[in-house]
């Protein structure tokens, strides 16, 4: 299959305009299509037709009990696919739509067992991005989208990762430029007693605890350590994902210390002839002294190193990298987003050093 690659910010708004319009009516056949949202791209497809949402499968590789989220652009959408929608959930959804938030809801009947995984809940976000937002109305589709990587890949943040992993195996990709957030969005389950966190993002559990009073957050994330017989409530949590492919390490500790620590490895490992990369932060990059060095960005953004994850974590597969040594984060607000998603990456291996900064 050619896969037709449409730069938008090269085009006059009309032509952008006929551009999304057929994109739209690939959806509406069936088909698929990758587009910009405001934390990662998504591989989109009619959400509430079985087979078309079984081709995002198909492309991504990804398992079929890994569950899709459904996009939507309007407010009343929410009841078309949704059931027993609790007030605070309704609080939440106008706090902080259109925007990087997922609700989960009981599903209605209308939603295949092929969008859900088999699952009687449904995923549902109102995503930001004008170019998302145009799609889904033009398509007159609720549109099924996880991240448009091949599963276990990093989630794209800019439209030419869509096209490394899956140029040949869908109709088009909409480039709308580099990503704003850069990590998925944040996944609210409100299908128990009380709200549950179910994959920490740019919505921190501070904002959302603002409107919902209680909220709790799901067991299987609140460890460093994958934990054996905790199955996280979100499928596909439970994934080696975000993943580059070598092997990274976190190491966590007093400033000082970890410069150290990552040094004598990077130095060791390097002898023996492996590829190193070290993810360091601008301030203490110059201090490293091996290995292929590069900046996750300035430790007082933490947005910037948010936006940034992703495409370093791509550049260390094009460097070919066998080990990759990483500082870790403060884990309050977005800190907790991007130190969920470091440690994934390393498949939980994280040196601890003791006293942190
Ligand atoms: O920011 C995002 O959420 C991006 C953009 C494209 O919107 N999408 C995204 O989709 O990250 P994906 O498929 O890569 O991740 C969706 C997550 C998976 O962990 C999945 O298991 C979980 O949402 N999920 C979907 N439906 C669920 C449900 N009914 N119950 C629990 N978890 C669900
Ligand atoms: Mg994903």
């Amino acid at each position: 299959m050619q896969t037709k690659y449409i730069k938008l910010t090269d085009l006059t708004e009309k032509e952008a305009k006929a551009a999304i319009e057929e994109a739209g009516q690939i959806i509406r056949d069936g088909g698929l299509v990758a587009f910009p949202t405001e934390t990662v791209y998504g591989l989109g497809a009619d959400g509430l037709n079985a087979q078309a949402s079984s081709r995002i499968y198909a492309a991504k590789g990804r398992p079929s009990d890994n569950p899709l989220i459904i996009h939507i652009s309007r407010m009343c959408q929410v009841e078309e696919i949704a059931d027993h929608i609790p007030e605070v959930a309704w609080k939440v959804m106008e706090a902080f739509w259109p925007g990087p938030l997922t609700v989960i809801l009981p599903k209605k009947g209308c939603v295949p067992d092929g969008t859900t995984g088999g699952l009687s809940t449904v995923a549902i976000r109102m995503p930001s991005h004008p170019v998302a937002r145009d799609l889904i109305e033009v398509s007159g589709r609720m549109i099924a989208a996880p991240s448009a990587n091949s599963s276990g890949r990093p989630s794209p943040t800019m439209a030419e990762h869509v096209y490394e992993d899956l140029q040949g195996k869908i109709p088009m990709i909409l480039d709308g430029g580099a990503v704003g957030i850069g990590i998925e969005s944040t996944i609210v389950d409100f299908t128990g007693d009380q709200p549950m966190i179910l994959r920490p993002g740019y919505i921190s559990e501070e904002m959302l605890g603002q409107i919902t009073g209680q909220i709790s957050t799901d067991p299987a994330m609140q460890s460093k350590k994958a934990v054996k017989n905790v199955v996280a409530k979100a499928p596909g949590m439970k994934y080696r994902h975000y993943a580059p492919k070598g092997q990274m390490i976190l190491v966590e500790g007093l400033e000082k210390d970890v410069i150290s620590r990552i040094n004598r490895e990077a130095l060791e490992k390097t002898g023996q002839g492996y590829r190193v990369v070290i993810l360091g932060t601008e301030e203490s990059l110059p201090q490293y002294v091996a290995g292929y060095r590069l900046s996750l960005g300035s430790r007082q953004d933490s947005e910037s190193i948010a936006a940034g994850l992703y495409r370093l974590l791509r550049e260390c597969d094009a460097f070919e990298a066998d080990y990759i040594y990483s500082e870790s984060f403060f884990e309050d607000g977005l800190g907790n987003a991007i130190m969920n998603r470091m440690l994934k990456a390393a498949g939980y291996q994280l040196i601890s050093l003791g006293e942190k900064d």
